[in-house]
């Protein structure tokens, strides 16, 4: 079997190598991928430019093809591969909506009686400077500005006052600053308590979830600085405990599936779950219509189970639960970012990864010249390690995440601190 990836990151690495594992697969292509992932070939085709990409699969006579990143499935990739008469891992671009805009996702969750934080959606500026004057008189402070559309991971304020939240109406709304993307804005309420990652595999009526897992959003350490695609991930995610599992499932993720199905859009592929558990039970704040980059690279490194065979299961409606399986223990992924990210930082600087630890690393921004690595990237690479405790985890990370080397190499310290005081104070869930 030939594969064509659509993406290029350290996401797109962890996929690349889990369906390597299956003994059917002849040549994986990634589209853009990057240099640092020898289990796939890649080719530079811009990741938005589907019609070429089609091209290239006829050519190369490709039997499956998984869109990984946002973008293009928000464009409606994975339904012109379909068309095209690809067999196709990603969701059509119309179920897409639930990460491509969040007003469409609050309102469905709205009528699907889906736990979230309640909002309001504005795409008139005075009317939202109205509003959080309203709410900020009210004392509903903090509040949450987002942008309806897709932002980079940048698009949410946490507004702690009513200058903040102006201010951020006013660039989104007024300067344009993600185009379209900020036309309209969802403002909503503060929630609070962990932060829990489950992503989910579906043919569009099963729903499989994956080990659960914590992100570390923030550039440095303490959760301090600006938000980033994330530094680091641990899994599984000690807070979420069977119960809350259990409780996500009948409260969350069935009737979100059920919800998307009843109304014409069955969602295909991988669903993300970005879930608060506040003392009120679980709540969305987010979905994604896609793997979560770095949150794949730690949970399918455990999956036992072969990856394409539950891929391939969700384009035809054959996915069950037994199709994935995980292994005990626990992973950590450390990202190496070059210094800077996420606003400013230099690349092409050479970068060094002994080859002992080589299945360790997932290539996030790679270019080869000649035999040389170089960084290509804000995140240069994610360093993955599997232990039976996640004490261990972490610090297998840490010792090979030292062991890579590039000049403005920077990461964060504190990748699963808190995981392991939750699972030292013995409130949380399994290691
Ligand atoms: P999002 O892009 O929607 O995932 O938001 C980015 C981050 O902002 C999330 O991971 C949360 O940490 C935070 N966030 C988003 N919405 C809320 C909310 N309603 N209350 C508190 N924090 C939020
Ligand atoms: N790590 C967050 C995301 O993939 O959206």
């Amino acid at each position: 079997m030939n594969l064509l990836v659509i993406g290029g990151g350290g996401r797109e690495h962890a996929i690349v190598r889990a369906i390597r594992k299956n003994p059917n697969v002849d040549r994986v292509f990634c589209i853009p991928g990057n240099d640092g992932m020898p289990e796939a070939t890649p080719f530079p085709i811009d990741v938005m430019d589907t019609q070429r990409q089609i091209t290239f699969a006829q050519t190369e006579h490709v039997d499956f093809v998984i869109v990984s990143p946002d973008d293009p499935l928000v464009a409606g990739a994975a339904d012109a591969f379909r068309d095209a008469g690809f067999q196709t891992f990603g969701p059509s671009k119309q179920a897409a909506q639930l990460e491509g805009s969040k007003a469409f996702a609050k309102a469905f969750m709205q009528r699907h009686h889906i736990p979230t934080a309640a909002y309001e959606v504005f795409d008139d500026a005075q009317a939202a400077y109205a509003y959080v004057e309203d709410e900020a008189r009210a004392g509903h402070l903090p509040l949450v500005v987002k942008a309806d559309g897709l932002a980079l991971g940048k698009g949410v304020t946490i507004a702690e006052t009513l200058e903040e939240a102006k201010e951020a109406i006013h660039r989104l709304m007024e300067e344009g600053q993600f185009g379209d993307s900020g036309r309209e804005v969802v403002i909503e309420e503060f929630l609070e308590g962990p932060e829990v990652t489950v992503l989910s595999l579906t043919d569009g009526h099963t729903v499989v979830p994956l080990l659960s897992s914590m992100d570390h959003k923030r550039a440095y350490d303490g959760d301090e600085g600006p938000n980033t695609g994330g530094m680091g991930v641990i899994a599984p995610n000690p807070y979420y405990t069977d119960e809350i599992a259990a409780r996500c499932m009948e409260e969350i993720f069935t009737p979100t599936l059920n919800g998307m199905a009843e109304e014409g859009a069955p969602f295909t592929g991988c669903l993300y779950f970005g879930l608060m558990l506040t003392q009120d039970g679980p709540k969305v704040i987010e979905y994604n219509c896609r793997f979560g980059d770095p949150e794949a690279q730690a949970v399918l490194a455990l999956l036992e189970s072969d990856l394409l065979t539950a891929l391939q299961a969700t384009t035809d409606g054959t996915l069950s639960p037994e199709m994935v399986r995980f292994a005990d223990g626990a992973s950590c992924c450390v990202i190496l970012a070059s210094d800077g990210y996420p606003l400013h930082y230099e690349k092409n600087l050479e970068i060094t990864i002994p080859r002992d630890v080589a299945d360790k690393v997932y290539a996030a921004g790679i270019r080869k010249k000649g035999s040389t690595l170089y960084t290509n990237g804000g995140r240069v690479v994610g360093v993955v390690e599997t232990a039976p405790t996640l004490e261990e985890a972490i610090n297998a990370a840490y010792q090979t995440a030292a062991r890579v080397t590039f000049a403005n190499k920077v990461f964060r310290r504190d990748i699963g601190q808190r995981a392991l005081r939750v699972l030292r104070a013995g409130k949380g869930g399994k290691a």
